[in-house]
């Protein structure tokens, strides 16, 4: 079957935001009284605000009740919307608007499959809402990668069958969650971390639309 629609992730694939999150968390665990490292961070990409608390909790040993887990995550993002706050076109990742408009010129549908439930503040803020026919974000799932339910409504957003989609991605639960909806998946980053997907690209400087031939 041959691609007829991408489904994007947003952090670390349109825009560098991941290294916001990064920053964030860092600062929440350091006023936690521990470190955080970029190596921690990556089990944290493409996973749910919450999901993430907890895992950064239990790399410093904490356990705290439920209204403190709201309360500190809510701290994080409230830090990470100050970041985001300050963002423009020039925080695009170099290639992908290109990217999308090759996309849009073929005929290819284009969508945002992202657990985040800031995307939208984003895609406006650097100016892309409108290359999407369709965005899922956090605010529309309940579950988060490696769960497919983002990139599955987003197929059906797009009116495609799973395997007319191709995924692209940062996070190695989100090409977990393309695998188990049968999407083709284009790993974004580094070959040795996201060595479960399909093909993996550093980022989208020079790479041309026939990349979705791959079979
Ligand atoms: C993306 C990022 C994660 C983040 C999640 C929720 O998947 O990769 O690092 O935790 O979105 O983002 P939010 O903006 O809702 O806190
Ligand atoms: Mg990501």
């Amino acid at each position: 079957m041959s691609i007829k629609g991408c489904i994007f992730d947003l952090d670390g694939v349109i825009v560098d935001t991941a290294k916001y999150h990064y920053i964030a968390w860092k600062r929440l665990a350091n006023e936690l009284g521990f470190d955080f490292t970029e190596e921690d961070n990556e089990k944290l990409k493409g996973v749910s605000r919450i999901r993430s608390l907890e895992l950064l909790l239990e790399l410093g040993n904490k356990s705290v009740d439920d209204k403190t887990k709201l309360e500190l995550a809510d701290r994080k993002n409230n830090w990470y919307v100050e970041y985001i706050s300050k963002m423009d076109k020039s925080e695009i990742l170099p290639g992908v608007e290109n990217f999308l408009i090759k996309l849009k010129e073929n005929g290819f549908k284009i969508a945002l499959g992202s657990v985040s439930k800031n995307a939208l503040t984003i895609l406006k803020n650097v100016g892309l809402i409108d290359y999407f026919d369709v965005i899922v974000d956090g605010t529309k799932v309940i579950n988060a990668k490696p769960d497919p339910e983002v990139f599955l409504k987003g197929a059906e957003g797009l009116n495609l069958n799973p395997k007319e989609c191709c995924v692209f991605e940062d996070a190695i639960a989100g090409i977990q969650a393309a695998k188990k909806c049968n999407m083709k998946v284009i790993g974004v980053g580094s070959e040795e971390i996201l060595s479960d997907a399909d093909i993996v690209i550093c980022g989208f400087e020079n790479v041309d639309i026939d990349i979705l031939n791959f079979t």
